[in-house]
């Protein structure tokens, strides 16, 4: 019988390496306690040495192995170590890996005690060795250290089953089946048979149910495949993702033997020249590329932090589709993507760079282990099999594709490139796309980069091309929103080009080659808090399921170049904006769908700020009222440097009502800068079906107020350590974001939790974010937030344990 025992708590660290540390003899007091996931070091915000995290190092823990029956094996399985591990247990050397991205396997049978507890040492290796994926070049991300995903010990029968990869077939037929293929590990040496059962249910009930007598070899790893037809499944899809859970029983002499539980879903990926079809439907993939990275901890986050991932995408952002740029991610957030209708583009580790044969044969590994592990998720609807940007090596890409086609033919391959016309082995031509300045076309058409009549999917745009922080000025912040449009806009135009998958979700950590000086990439349309910028709206406003109305500006003309307030976007999907200026109705505004005629919710612009205003307030005619108010709009965006026309007209204007230049500056004043005013107020109601559904109001003289939002009210202390995020946020009486505050703010716990990285915080751009962590025990915990302004804010936290 199969058993997963999670062992995530109780191991020790040392941040340095000595050979005697791997004797089970080692006195290891002076270790630190830890827990997994852990990160090697917790490093700086930014400005920091990024070889801080390049050392060796050395994991420790006590094992207590249930005692074996004489066909039973005990393993350990590490799901990620980075970057190279060597494994020892009571002092013997059991195995190693390389490769931070993959998880692996150790049989720890044959060098257990016989009475007493077990000494397992890890030797850790988080220097970015050139014989390993991604190193060997430049790497425009940190790689950080550690054990950083979770472990566990497996107890099995001497053979059982390794992976099972299942793989619905005809799922859009009236005979619908499944192939499974199933890798097993015979560690007896010996030839058998059994009777495999297969039970698949869905949310608990009973779907299908066979079984088949299977033989085996004495050979250690052999590959089974069993085929049968199921009743017509519900299907997996974006909008209703149904999973349904395969049970493997293997018996032998009238026992049950092996067992294992796989979670799956029936779907069926097609990619052709016209787009991407699930289940038949075409569908454009609007997508985001995320790293697996956070502040402090790097790579180290738990189940529940992966979760918020994909929920912040799926939810927060409204896209359809996230790419693992650049390497296999946590089974967590690839479990939410499952479960949330996520699509995901998963890819083999690199950057860039190819290494010699040994590095080559190690990338072939990473297909191997990337398709077995994540081969059931029903999310993943692509293999990326080349590295990254890499230059052409049509020998070493034709065996990447070779392999992901024979374990898994379902799905199509990509390889992510940046040069046009490259060598074409893959199914999809996936392509970087980073030709949009913010004046010229949003992407370049296939035709001009792939020349093939092949699918083609845009799997990074924008990105270092305008590097945007969430404290720069609106201006800044604009710009960056609007490259984002352009390019959605000529996606979604093109027939040709099946989707875009914009760089990137969030802002990382990464070298000193890239970023802003800082060791941060601000290429995110979030910051590294997963707190948004203007251009996360962008994605947000394309989606139906919740009303989004986000303005491009604060409305202070003093923030903006030479004081001209300029059109101001709204980025919704609302039917249109109902405005008010100081009460009084301006008027509606309608998406420009004339400027955006392709994107599923094109933006609203707000070019006039005065309604009828002039003609019912002052005593001009109509017509006159009319001129006035265009000359003003006019100067509001390109300045008072009229043409020779407007400035005969404002002259015409001026004469024939008998006012002077200063009488016209009050009347701009009055109605446009609005100096001297009591206050002016904005009020923006996005209406949808004829009712409001969403408003934001902007005033100048708003009193602000700090927020402290948790993103959830408990913890749960589990297989491993639980977190959840804290967000900081300046805001006046509307809600709206105060962007230039610069606040600080101390963070003081009580009780079971802890706070990752630093206590003492400023705001940047009127927000920040930290996350509260358990710290071993049930109970509440209190986080105080302390402001010297704005006083205290306290937030309790249930934690419950296992
Ligand atoms: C791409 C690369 C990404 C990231 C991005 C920045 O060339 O694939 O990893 O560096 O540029 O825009």
């Amino acid at each position: 019988m199969k058993r997963r025992e999670p062992i995530n708590f109780g191991w020790k660290y040392k941040a340095d390496f000595r050979e005697e540390y791997l004797s089970p003899a080692y006195d290891d007091t002076d270790f630190d306690n830890v827990e997994i996931p852990h990160s090697n070091i917790e490093i700086p915000y930014n400005y920091f040495d990024e070889k801080i995290y390049q050392f060796e190092s050395c994991y420790r823990r006590k094992l207590h192995i249930d005692s074996l029956k004489r066909d039973e094996r005990v393993y350990i399985h590490f799901e990620g170590i980075m970057t190279y591990a060597r494994v020892f247990l009571n002092g013997v050397f059991l195995g190693e890996h390389k490769g931070g991205y993959t998880g692996f396997r150790i049989d720890l049978t044959d060098a257990l005690n016989t009475d007493g507890p077990d000494i397992l040492a890890v030797y850790v290796d988080s220097t970015e060795r050139s014989d390993i994926p991604p190193f060997g070049h430049v790497v425009d991300y940190l790689t950080y250290g550690g054990i950083y995903r979770e472990t566990a010990l497996e107890y099995c029968h001497e053979l059982h089953l390794e992976h099972g990869l299942i793989k619905p077939d005809n799922v859009l037929t009236e005979t619908p089946a499944v192939d499974m293929d199933l890798y097993f590990r015979n560690d007896s040496g010996r030839a058998q048979s059994g009777e495999m059962e297969f039970i698949i249910t869905c949310r608990g009930e009973e779907f299908f149910r066979t079984g088949e007598r299977l033989t085996f070899t004495g050979k250690k790893e052999q590959k089974q495949v069993c085929s049968f037809q199921v009743p017509v499944p519900q299907l997996w899809d974006i909008d209703n993702p149904v999973l349904y859970e395969m049970e493997t029983l293997l018996t032998m002499d009238g026992e049950i033997r092996d067992s294992r539980t796989f979670r799956f879903g029936f779907r069926q990926v097609d990619y052709r020249k016209d787009g991407f079809r699930l289940n038949g439907k075409l569908i454009k993939l609007l997508g985001l590329n995320r790293h697996q990275s956070y502040p402090y901890t790097g790579y180290a986050m738990p189940r529940s932090a992966q979760y918020d991932d994909a929920e912040i995408l799926k939810y927060q952002l409204g896209v359809n589709t996230v790419r693992l740029s650049h390497y296999p991610q946590s089974r967590h957030f690839l479990d939410r993507c499952d479960e949330l209708g996520l699509l995901v583009f998963d890819e083999i580790p690199g950057w860039q760079h190819i290494g010699d044969e040994s590095w080559q044969a190690l990338s072939l590994q990473n297909v191997r282990d990337m398709i077995l592990t994540d081969g059931n998720h029903p999310s993943v609807f692509i293999w990326g099999v080349r590295v990254n940007e890499s230059q052409d090596n049509d020998d070493f890409y034709r065996k990447t594709n070779e392999l992901a086609r024979k374990l898994d033919a379902t799905r199509p391959t990509g390889g992510v490139r940046c040069i046009a016309e490259s060598s074409m082995l893959e199914d999809v031509f996936t392509f970087n796309d980073f030709s949009h300045t913010g004046e010229n076309s949003g992407l370049i058409p296939p035709s001009r980069t792939s020349g093939k009549a092949k699918p083609y999917l845009v799997t990074e745009h924008n990105g270092h091309m305008y590097p945007t922080k969430k404290f720069d000025d609106e201006a800044h912040l604009f710009s960056q929103a609007k490259r984002h449009l352009a390019v959605l806009e000529t996606m979604y135009s093109r027939e040709d080009i099946s989707g875009s998958i914009g760089w990137s979700m969030f802002d990382y950590n990464t070298h000193k080659d890239f970023g802003s000086g800082d060791k941060i990439c601000y290429h995110g349309v979030m910051d590294m808090f997963r707190l948004p910028k203007l251009a996360a709206s962008v994605y947000a406003s394309q989606q139906d399921d919740s009303p989004v109305l986000e303005i491009s500006s604060s409305m202070n003309i003093g923030e903006r170049e030479g004081s001209l307030l300029g059109d101001i976007y709204i980025f919704t999907n609302c039917d249109y904006i109902r405005m008010y200026k100081n009460g009084v109705l301006i008027r509606d505004f309608h998406p420009r769908r004339d400027l955006y005629p392709s994107l599923p919710h094109p933006p609203v612009i707000i070019d006039d700020f005065i309604g009828d205003a002039i003609e019912k307030n002052e005593s001009f005619s109509s017509r006159d009222a009319l001129a006035i108010k265009e000359l003003m709009l006019k100067i509001s965006r390109e300045g008072l440097d009229l043409g020779i026309r407007d400035k005969i007209r404002m002259g015409w204007l001026l004469f024939k009502n008998r006012m002077n230049t200063k009488e016209a500056e009050d009347l701009y004043t009055k109605y446009f800068a609005g100096w001297g005013g009591e206050a002016t107020t904005f009020s923006f109601t996005g209406y949808k079906d004829g009712q409001p559904v969403k408003t934001v109001v902007r005033d100048q003289n708003s009193p602000v107020s700090l927020k402290l939002k948790a993103d959830r009210e408990t913890l749960h202390e589990g297989e491993t350590w639980d977190c959840l995020r804290c967000t900081v946020h300046l805001e006046d009486e509307y809600a709206n974001a105060v962007r230039y505050a610069h606040e600080s703010i101390t963070l003081e716990t009580e009780g079971p939790v802890g706070i990752i990285g630093p206590k003492v915080l400023p705001l940047t751009g009127g927000s920040t974010g930290f996350w509260v962590r358990t710290a071993g025990a049930a109970g509440t915990g209190t986080i105080r937030l302390k402001s010297e302004r704005f006083g205290v804010i306290k937030k309790e936290i249930r934690i419950t344990k296992n």
